[in-house]
């Protein structure tokens, strides 16, 4: 018996020393952690009525240092949504407290307003305007949602969903993701008239996801933006764009929703990105110069492309391009130039080097007859294509190898083909020759398939004489 006494005594200093070691051990986890919970806590109680803020998620000197971001050693600067009202819960409305940190960051330089993870706030189409102090940061680590239903977009703004204007020196950064739900927007019209109908609200055009206007200095790397009812990211009347491991991504049968799309946009670097989606990969229009696209994943989707130039007789000017170092698998087409007849100004100065294709319909191609109706009007007018150089297309295609369909009127000058080497892949269809109309430069081998030797015309001094008068314009 006194044995037995003895043990248990012992069993019950064993259990109490145990629970005191679990404790402390818990106690420094949970203070370690605290940082992390904070932002689920402070949630938790304010669905419980304590309203209290968390002093971890305020704006304002704040005791504990911040563990996330090593460049900004005070927290004087983090203005997370959270601490603005959002609800993160992914259903309500968080556009006034995304707005309201904003407009609170914009006033101080260095600011960070956090998209914190885990959390998916829901934001109508809104306005993040600028001026603001330099060096804002946008760091989204968890999920925008653009609102799911059509009738929830006010008409008045279908322009854009999200739209940043007048900002300079400013970061979109983050592991988080930018969901323009647009699934509801790429139905036919058939589809959208039945809804319409039931919802009698009519749409007369769809959304770019996140459009920058008026803006420089902008970065935006890391992040990933999917499913936009029309382009992913725009940039208009802007300059000093860095674009920098992005992932964009929506389905091959989206219709119209580009990756990127630059309009009247200088000193743009767009590199190391994966790009999927139902239109363009990236898209150069009228205004831009001094581009750089490098390491880019494109496919699905339309490829790469300058244009469509030059619609309605408009003026066209495109100048100093360089599309480099690029894989393309299962696109329409891979590095293209549209025009369409009638137009004025010029595209010259572009570079198209290390394509690597995959089973791509046509890999290069120059449209000057670019139609997006059955039927469009032969005119006299054209943009005037001149020192496009494609060097080393490399890889396999479905439909035709090349097609430089240049104007009747005024020819393409100084188009270099270098090293191109087109096999048909593997499962091909309805193969054509190569084509080539008025195309004038210098060819280099090796050319496969071999047809592509005559491709070019030599000289024609007056033909150039021809084209570069119509580059003034620009
Ligand atoms: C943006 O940053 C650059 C370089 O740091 C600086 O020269 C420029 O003045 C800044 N622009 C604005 C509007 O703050
Ligand atoms: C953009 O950055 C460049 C170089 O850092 C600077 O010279 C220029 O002033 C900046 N532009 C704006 C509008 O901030
Ligand atoms: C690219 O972005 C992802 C987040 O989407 C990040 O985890 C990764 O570290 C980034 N890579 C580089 C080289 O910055
Ligand atoms: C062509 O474009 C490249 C890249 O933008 C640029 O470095 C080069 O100076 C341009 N050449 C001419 C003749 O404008
Ligand atoms: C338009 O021009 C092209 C090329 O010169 C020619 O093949 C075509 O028949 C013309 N179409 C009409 C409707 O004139």
């Amino acid at each position: 018996m006194k044995r037995g006494n003895k043990l248990s005594l012992l069993f019950l200093l064993f259990f109490l020393v145990i629970i005191f070691i679990t404790f402390s051990i818990i106690s420094v986890e949970a203070r370690k952690n605290h940082n992390k919970k904070s932002r689920a806590s402070q949630k938790q109680r304010n669905r419980n009525g304590n309203n209290a803020p968390d002093i971890a998620n305020f704006p304002g000197p704040a005791p504990a240092p911040l563990p996330h971001y090593g460049s900004y050693p005070t927290q004087s600067n983090i203005f997370d949504v959270l601490s603005f009202g959002a609800k993160g819960d992914g259903v309500s409305d968080d556009s006034k407290a995304l707005l309201a940190a904003w407009k609170a960051a914009c006033k101080v330089p260095g600011a960070i307003v956090e998209i914190p993870s885990e959390f998916k706030f829901q934001i109508k189409p809104i306005t993040l305007q600028g001026p603001c102090m330099p060096h804002l940061v946008l760091q989204i680590d968890g999920t925008l949602l653009a609102p799911p239903r059509l009738s929830a977009w006010p008409k008045s703004s279908l322009f854009q969903w999200i739209n940043f204007k007048w900002v300079h020196n400013f970061t979109i950064q983050g592991t988080g993701t930018v969901d323009g739900q647009g699934s509801n927007w790429w139905m036919s019209s058939s589809q959208i008239d039945y809804v319409q109908k039931r919802s009698k609200y009519i749409p007369d055009m769809k959304p770019t996801a996140l459009r920058f206007y008026a803006s420089y200095n902008v970065t935006v790397q890391d992040i990933g933006i999917i499913n936009s009812p029309l382009c992913h990211l725009k940039f208009d009347n802007s300059g000093g764009v860095k674009i920098n491991n992005i992932t964009i991504f929506a389905p091959e049968n989206s219709p119209n929703t580009d990756g990127i799309h630059l309009q009247n946009t200088q000193d743009v670097e767009i590199q190391h990105s994966n790009i999927g989606c139902g239109d363009d990969c990236i898209s150069i229009q009228t205004g831009c110069s001094n581009v750089h696209v490098h390491h880019i994943n494109c496919g699905p989707g339309h490829g790469i492309s300058l244009g469509g130039l030059g619609k309605d007789k408009s003026i066209g000017c495109i100048s100093n391009v360089i599309v480099e170092n690029i894989f393309m698998e299962n696109t329409l087409y891979g590095v293209r130039i549209k025009t369409w007849q009638g137009g004025i100004g010029s595209v010259k100065n572009v570079s198209y080097s290390n394509i690597q294709v995959s089973d791509v319909k046509v890999p290069i191609m120059i449209d000057q007859y670019y139609c997006d109706k059955h039927f469009c009007k032969n005119q006299t007018g054209a943009v005037a294509i001149s020192g496009v150089k494609f060097d080393q297309i490399i890889g396999t295609y479905s439909v035709q190898p090349i097609h430089l369909a240049c104007s009747s009127n005024i020819p393409c000058t100084d188009v270099d083909l270098i090293d191109i080497q087109l096999k048909p892949s593997r499962g091909y269809r309805g193969f054509q020759q190569v084509l080539c109309w008025n195309s004038y430069g210098k060819s280099q081998a090796p050319l496969v398939p071999s047809s592509m030797d005559y491709c070019l015309r030599r000289g024609g001094g007056s033909v150039k004489r021809t084209a570069r008068s119509h580059e003034n314009i620009c």
